[in-house]
């Protein structure tokens, strides 16, 4: 490990965090500030990452991520104006309305392809010819989420892109490996944020996560944030190609079954 202290770990790093704008991404890009990092937040162009410029007084990117040339020449002026990337944390992602599987449609499957998989894909090309090579140090933490683990009814084609974001994951934290880059991935439980806020406002939905999660309450940004911070400090350099459920201990069993 290196010297960096634990209490700002990411000390000196120039710290990209996708969708920063809000949920989250804007948690993560809070959490790399407090660590010490040189954030830059990237997000689409609009007033979310206007206020995250204005609040937290990082840098900001207006990109869509899955436009691989736009991706590349944001990472390129970071490089070239900030400073080699250290840290990728691949927070933006979109879910689609819940359907029953045989209705999910082809745009459902190529709009949440482009941005969960393809954008997550070009970021981390992106961050490491954009610094972490030529460092031979660097990490990566991509957010899966638990519908990879346990299957998230009505959103197959959701499920089956975080499940690529497992499969990227573990394979480049193998191509990776041997420049000192670490790559892992975080697969969180419902946590209440701008995305899942249709789906817990439903009393039946919400009630049923509560009793279902052993820890007995959904997860606040702030739950994942930490962890993201942790996976892409050097305190995690010896974990590559891992999946972090951070649930509440969902995907370890049922809670309350009288036995
Ligand atoms: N909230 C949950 O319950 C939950 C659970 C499991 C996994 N996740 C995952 O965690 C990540 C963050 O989720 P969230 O709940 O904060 O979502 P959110 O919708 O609140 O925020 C996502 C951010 O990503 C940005 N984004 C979307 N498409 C983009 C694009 N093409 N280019 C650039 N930015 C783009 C959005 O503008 C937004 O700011 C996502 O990958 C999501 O799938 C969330």
């Amino acid at each position: 490990m290196s010297p960096r202290s634990l209490a700002e770990p990411l000390r000196g790093e120039v710290t990209v965090v996708t969708g920063a704008g809000r949920g989250i991404g804007r948690a993560v890009a809070e959490a790399a500030v407090e660590a010490g990092g040189t954030v830059v937040g990237l997000d689409l162009p609009g007033p979310d990452l206007d206020g995250l410029a204005a609040d937290l007084h990082v840098h900001v990117q207006g990109v869509d991520i899955g436009d691989h040339d736009a991706v590349g020449a944001a990472f390129g002026s970071i490089a070239s104006e900030i400073g080699p990337v250290g840290v990728l944390v691949n927070c933006a992602g979109v879910i689609c309305d819940n359907r029953p599987a045989e209705e999910v449609t082809e745009d459902d499957l190529d709009r949440l392809w482009r941005v969960n998989l393809k954008g997550t894909f070009f970021c981390a090309q992106a961050a490491v010819t954009h610094g972490m090579i030529e460092r031979r140090h660097g990490h990566i933490v991509n957010f899966a989420s638990q519908a990879a683990l346990v299957a998230l009814p009505h959103q197959g084609a959701y499920t089956a892109s975080k499940g690529a974001v497992m499969a990227l994951t573990r394979s480049l934290a193998i191509d990776w490996a041997h420049y000192g880059i670490t790559v892992n991935a975080i697969a969180p439980t419902f946590i209440w944020t701008p995305m899942s806020t249709p789906m817990l406002q439903i009393d039946e939905v919400r009630a049923a996560s509560e009793r279902r999660i052993p820890l007995g309450r959904l997860g606040q940004p702030s739950d994942v944030a930490g962890v993201a911070v942790f996976l892409a400090s050097d305190a995690a350099g010896f974990i590559t190609g891992q999946t972090i459920p951070v649930d509440g201990g969902w995907t370890a069993g049922e809670p309350g079954l009288a036995l």
